[in-house]
């Protein structure tokens, strides 16, 4: 009877993780799906604590019990408080140091784990492989949270990097694969493998430039979900196998997604130190000549005023500026003007993945004035008026026509199809990727020039004139 409510528990469970992750995939039920995963998660734990032990036969003492909920009491309050805290830009730098404490929840069910298997090459595999990785995923995780956090700012290149860790990876698989097949007993074994890879780990994460770094956390998060998995199979649990893979695959997806929509390769973003300045030696891109049009609010006010058909496109210094609230009031001005008005979201713009879609919820913008760019790109050309707010590299296009720029081949919105395009941002700096933008040489763009927050204040003021 125990054992298959037990069963049970980690039956829904596993599917509370499946709806969870499917519901994540749209703003609108991401909510409720992240409580529904949450209560899976929480019948497993419970399921685990109170039923586990009479499957396995196991008397637990009263003190443990009361040792378990102590530091779930500890944990929650600590998660919680933070969580609850934190601000939207930081929620890349948030993601990684949770993910770490996956990862180090992994490597420390190795180490415990380890005596209790010496002789069983099977179980053991599965002890090293989720210990190997988990400590991996912890230390790079928390490097990349440091990087993030602006506490180590610039990458770290040791010398020949590429050959000493390739020879640590060696070394790691060598020293599990010995322990594995000779079944030693001796803990200094897995304590020097767990010192390895907390090296590795570190090492790994250390040459990587800080703004590829959410490509980085999305790959140690897949990381995080096979160490977790490997437990599953050591403990023969169902939930935390399927977490685990779901985590995994999810991680791994993810990874694939933004390096395709940023149009390279993982190796390059491994051992690329992109958006460091050093960038330029990808490849220059053609130096643009031309002139530049200037536009203040008023300008921008007007050619807003008179269009029939308004897309917004939102990226970087949106989130830089903070000037959500403000874009908001402008598109319900418009809208209310009787303009049609719709955000076109680049699976890349901002920083993180969903960093465009969650700033905009932020500010309550309607979720379905959210449209992707491949739903939205053959739109531009019956717009009349393009507002382009802190977004660059989205909207270059010599990711289209030039084949030496370093974006080139990178899908972007067609910004330039529309009738009328307004670019705000601060001067003609580059954005993330370091090159320049032929569309503010155009014709029919105008460049307002400014903070975003600042300069979309002044032209709904303006707007509220007319
Ligand atoms: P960027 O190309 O980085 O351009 C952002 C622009 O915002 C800058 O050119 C900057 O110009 C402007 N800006 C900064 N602060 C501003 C402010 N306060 N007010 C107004 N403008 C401001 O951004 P994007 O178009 O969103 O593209 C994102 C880039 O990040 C892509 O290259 C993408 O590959 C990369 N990336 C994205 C992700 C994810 S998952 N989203 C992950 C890693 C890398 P000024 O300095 O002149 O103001």
């Amino acid at each position: 009877m125990e054992t298959f409510l037990l069963n049970l528990a980690y039956l829904v469970a596993s599917v509370g993780f499946i709806i969870g992750l499917k519901m994540l995939g749209s703003p609108k039920t991401a909510r409720k799906g992240n409580l529904i995963a949450a209560f899976g998660m929480t019948l497993a734990i419970l399921a685990t604590i109170f039923i586990y032990p009479h499957t396995a036969q196991i008397k637990v003492p009263g003190f443990v019990y009361a040792l378990i909920f102590t530091a779930i009491a500890i944990g929650t309050i600590i998660g919680w408080g933070i969580a609850v805290k934190v601000e939207m830009t930081k929620m890349p730098e948030l993601v990684s140091f949770f993910n770490g404490m996956g990862g180090a929840t992994a490597a420390l069910i190795g180490l415990l784990e380890f005596h209790h298997n010496v002789g069983n090459p099977g179980k053991m595999f599965m002890v090293i492989a989720g210990m190997v990785i988990g400590s991996i995923s912890f230390a790079g995780s928390m490097i990349a949270w440091a990087k993030l956090s602006g506490k180590m700012r610039k990458p770290v290149r040791l010398p020949s990097y590429n050959i000493l860790n390739t020879l640590m990876a060696i070394l790691i698989i060598a020293l599990g694969a010995y322990i594995i097949y000779t079944g030693v007993a001796n803990p200094a074994y897995i304590y020097a493998l767990f010192a390895l890879s907390l090296l590795y780990g570190v090492l790994f994460v250390l040459p990587i430039g800080g703004a590829d770094m959410p490509v980085v956390i999305s790959l140690l998060n897949s990381f995080t979900g096979l160490a977790a998995a490997f437990g599953g199979f050591l403990y023969d649990n169902m939930a935390m196998l399927t977490g685990g893979i779901l985590v995994g695959s999810a991680g791994t997806i993810l990874t694939i997604a933004m390096t395709k929509a940023m149009n390279r390769s993982l190796t390059s973003v491994i051992f690329g130190a992109f958006g460091e300045g050093s960038n330029a030696a990808a490849g220059s891109g053609t130096k643009i000549q031309g002139n530049v049009k200037e536009a203040g609010p008023s300008d921008a006010a007007i050619l807003l005023n008179y269009a029939n058909k308004v897309i917004i496109v939102p990226g970087y210094g949106l989130a830089v500026a903070q000037a959500q609230h403000v874009l908001h009031e402008l598109e319900e001005l418009l809208s209310k003007k009787g303009i049609d008005v719709k955000y076109a979201i680049h699976p890349v713009a901002g920083r993180m993945p969903g960093h465009m879609n969650v700033l905009l919820a932020e500010a309550n913008v309607d979720y379905d004035k959210l449209v992707d760019m491949d739903d939205i790109n053959n739109e531009f050309k019956n717009t009349d008026v393009v507002l382009v707010v802190g977004a660059n590299d989205v909207v270059n296009p010599a990711a289209k026509n030039d084949p030496s720029s370093p974006i080139y081949g990178m899908p972007i919105l067609n910004v330039e199809d529309a009738k009328n395009i307004i670019v705000n941002k601060r001067s003609m700096k580059p954005g993330y990727a370091g090159i320049e933008n032929e569309l503010f040489y155009n014709p029919k763009t105008s460049m307002l020039f400014g903070d975003a927050k600042s300069a979309l204040t002044k032209v709904v003021q303006e707007l509220k004139g007319m």
